[in-house]
């Protein structure tokens, strides 16, 4: 315990490098055509960026609900490298998708509208988790103070960005009945409801006057029915 405690963080970005280069080769293994094995490549790294932004978002509120979950400390400590992990894969994926998959600027003036609003989402989303990863040393959090915590807040933005840009390109988001697409789309649930729970202690501890049940049913009405027509809008 005290061990993982202690290494968690470089165990993280070990096992990152690791899993990054063997793919690589078993892709290799697995496609003659290079550009098949630069497409699901890339695909595969935006995957696990994704997995990774997810667990590091619901660390916070997921421990606030359930504060006797184990492990605790271990899980918070790894959130910063957790975020490291996802620059890594988002960079490997954007660059494959962009460069080898989609044939570089050049290529920019050929774009529909839907394409060039989520490139330009993922880019955004990219630049922050990059932002980050640039200050995700101690020396960093020591040197910025107060703004270290307030850059870092930037990852909600980050993931927000990433739903849009996954939800309008995606080819392994567009069946109805897909088990990745109704997995994604449940795991964002069961993350916005664990923050709107946040969101509702919050406001109720600030304003102490409002009713907390109704807050929080609007609050889940909202987000509900924000991410089915998500869901709906790719998937039709
Ligand atoms: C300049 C930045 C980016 C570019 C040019 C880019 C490009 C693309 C393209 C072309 C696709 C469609 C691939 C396909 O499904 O056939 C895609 C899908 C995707 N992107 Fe990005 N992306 C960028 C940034 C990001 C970032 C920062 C993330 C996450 C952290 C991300 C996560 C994803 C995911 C999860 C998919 C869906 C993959 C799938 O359907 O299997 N992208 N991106």
């Amino acid at each position: 315990m005290f061990f993982l405690l202690k290494y968690i963080r470089y165990i993280i970005l070990t096992a990152t490098i690791l899993l990054a280069l063997l793919l690589y080769f078993f892709s290799i293994g697995q496609y003659t055509n290079l550009s098949a094995l630069y497409a699901e490549l890339g695909q595969d790294y935006a995957l696990l960026a994704v997995a990774l932004i997810y667990f590091s978002l619901i660390i916070t509120p997921i421990y606030f609900v359930f504060p006797k979950l184990p492990f605790k400390p271990i899980a918070i400590k790894s959130r910063r490298a957790l975020g490291v992990s996802a620059f890594i894969f988002a960079l490997m994926h954007a660059l494959l998708e962009f460069f080898k998959v989609f044939g570089g600027f050049g290529n920019i003036k050929y774009l529909n509208s839907s394409y060039l609003l989520s490139f330009l989402l993922g880019l955004i989303a990219l630049v922050v988790l990059a932002a980050m990863t640039a200050t995700s040393l101690n020396y960093a959090v020591k040197k910025m103070g107060k703004y270290w915590k307030i850059l870092h807040r930037f990852i909600y933005l980050a993931g927000f960005l990433v739903v849009f840009h996954v939800y309008l390109i995606g080819s392994d988001f567009v069946k109805f009945f897909d088990l990745g697409t109704i997995a994604y789309t449940l795991a964002l649930m069961f993350l916005l409801f664990l923050e709107s729970i946040r969101l509702n202690f919050w406001l109720v501890r600030k304003y102490p006057t409002l009713k907390p049940k109704i807050i929080f049913s609007i609050l889940t009405v909202l987000i509900i029915l924000f991410v089915v027509s998500l869901y709906f809008l790719k998937v039709n």
